[in-house]
């Protein structure tokens, strides 16, 4: 007997791909939905999706019905890429950005160094209290999957409390856990890469008990190709599977290095290479891109000169985008959530950057967040479309029609979302405890 019965859906999104991934404009753009639906879940799993008239004849006997009242049901939003465990925030350095009032030189005191020095400050309480109040508004907004990073700790007692603390964090959402270790040069190693480098690779052993996934930032502002190469190796050797942002500020090679060791997603990709974009077209990586980025960074990048900002503008991400997309490449969106380029808790918002920046198709859009993430997660067989098998990950949108999500902006659209078959979001607020 079924648990629960969600009813009266008038538009069901199911996202599904035998593949567990959609790739090219075809593919992305064939999207399924079924109208005046039902889902039927049983112990936390989908069970069956059809007719409405029909689900609600078959499940008669149901323990919980639940009313969609003519409105959309989707699969929860995949967060693939995000800064979760951090402490302070930078909005402060962002006024002087956008107004152009942004002293040069040598300053270090912002920028993600800044963020490092109050991460070491902070006391876990802290940082697990914000870090948990942020799952709760990624989740009213529809993500209930959420890839952590370390990375604001970089050095050795810091990161490791980052990963155990990513680890103890109890909530509803799904988490996957990444060490980024190597995501910038910390201050006091600024003249002995070296050392760094080989204290992250030293650092793996420990961290592949947290964390499932090693990241490498393979671009202008991190670690070179060959640096990135060592690190990946050794983590994929202790049994890690590896994730990398690319080419955020130039070109770095990301996009060949994560071709080449197999890692399951490499993300920003502003600055991708031809070789890059030919590599990846041919392989299971998923690119993972992040309109949250492009429209906060506007048209400034931060480079590699002691945290100043540059000049660059981001106009070619739309063309970049439609030649990703019909170069076969899989892709998929994230909110990068993270104090400096991109301080957003919401993928709804991301999905709605993704059409104005990108000029990405609705559909695309919706594949790009549900199954694709949920593969640039290697969790794709579990999650991220609606379908028998996969675990009752949910939600009631406050509007009809699966256009209209992305179509509006501005409010949360989410009413109800139901994780492992129970609800935990309802009227768009976080339910103290999840009910059914
Ligand atoms: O994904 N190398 C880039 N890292 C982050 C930015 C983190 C921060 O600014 O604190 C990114 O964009
Ligand atoms: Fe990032």
């Amino acid at each position: 007997m079924s648990d629960l019965l969600i009813h009266d859906i008038n538009e069901l999104v199911i996202c599904r791909s035998a593949q567990g991934y959609r790739r090219g404009a075809e593919q992305l753009n064939d999207l399924e939905v079924l109208h005046d639906a039902a889902v039927a879940i049983e112990r936390g799993r989908i069970v069956e999706i059809g007719e409405n008239s029909l689900l609600q004849s078959k499940y008669r006997q149901v323990r919980h019905k639940v009313s969609a009242g003519g409105r959309l049901v989707s699969p929860g939003l995949v967060d693939c890429h995000s800064h979760l465990v951090h402490a302070g925030s930078r909005h402060d350095e962002y006024d002087h950005i956008v107004t152009g009032r942004r002293e040069p030189g040598k300053n270090l005191d912002r920028g993600i160094l800044r963020s490092v020095r109050r991460t070491r400050e902070a006391t876990n309480e802290a940082l697990e209290a914000q870090a948990l109040k942020d799952l709760d508004t990624m989740l009213e907004h529809g993500s209930t999957t959420v890839e952590i990073k370390t990375g604001y700790g970089l050095d050795r007692a810091n990161e490791l409390r980052l990963l155990k603390l990513q680890t103890s964090l109890e909530h509803e959402v799904d988490l996957a856990r990444t060490f980024l270790g190597a995501h910038i040069l910390p201050d006091e190693y600024r003249h002995d890469r070296e050392g760094y480098v080989q204290l992250v690779i030293d650092m793996l052993e420990g961290a592949r008990e947290y964390a499932e996934f090693c990241d490498v930032c393979c671009d202008p502002v991190g670690f070179t190709y060959q640096e990135c190469l060592r690190i990946a190796e050794r983590a994929m050797d202790l049994g890690m599977n590896v994730k990398v942002h690319g080419d955020q500020t130039g070109p770095g090679r990301g996009a060949e290095l994560a071709a080449r060791v197999g890692a399951t997603s490499v993300d920003h990709l502003d600055y991708i290479s031809d070789e890059g974009v030919a590599e990846l077209s041919v392989s299971e990586c998923v690119g993972v891109l992040l309109p949250a980025v492009t429209l906060h960074l506007l048209e400034m990048t931060p480079s590699c000169l002691e945290g100043d900002w540059v000049d660059a503008k981001k106009s070619f991400m739309t063309a970049l985008y439609r030649r990703l997309v019909n170069e076969n490449l899989i892709l998929a969106i994230s909110a990068d959530y993270n104090p400096g380029s991109s301080p957003t808790l919401s993928m709804q918002m991301t999905m709605q950057l993704a059409a104005r920046l990108f000029r990405a198709s609705y559909a695309e859009i919706w594949h790009m967040s549900t199954i694709n993430a949920a593969k640039a997660l290697g969790r794709s067989d579990q999650i991220g479309s609606v379908e028998p098998g996969k675990r009752a990950d949910l939600i009631i949108w406050d509007v009809p029609e699966h256009g209209m999500v992305i179509n509006r902006f501005g409010s949360n659209l989410v009413d109800t979302v139901v994780k492992g078959g129970r609800i935990v979001v309802r009227d768009g607020r976080k339910l103290r405890e999840a009910s059914l």
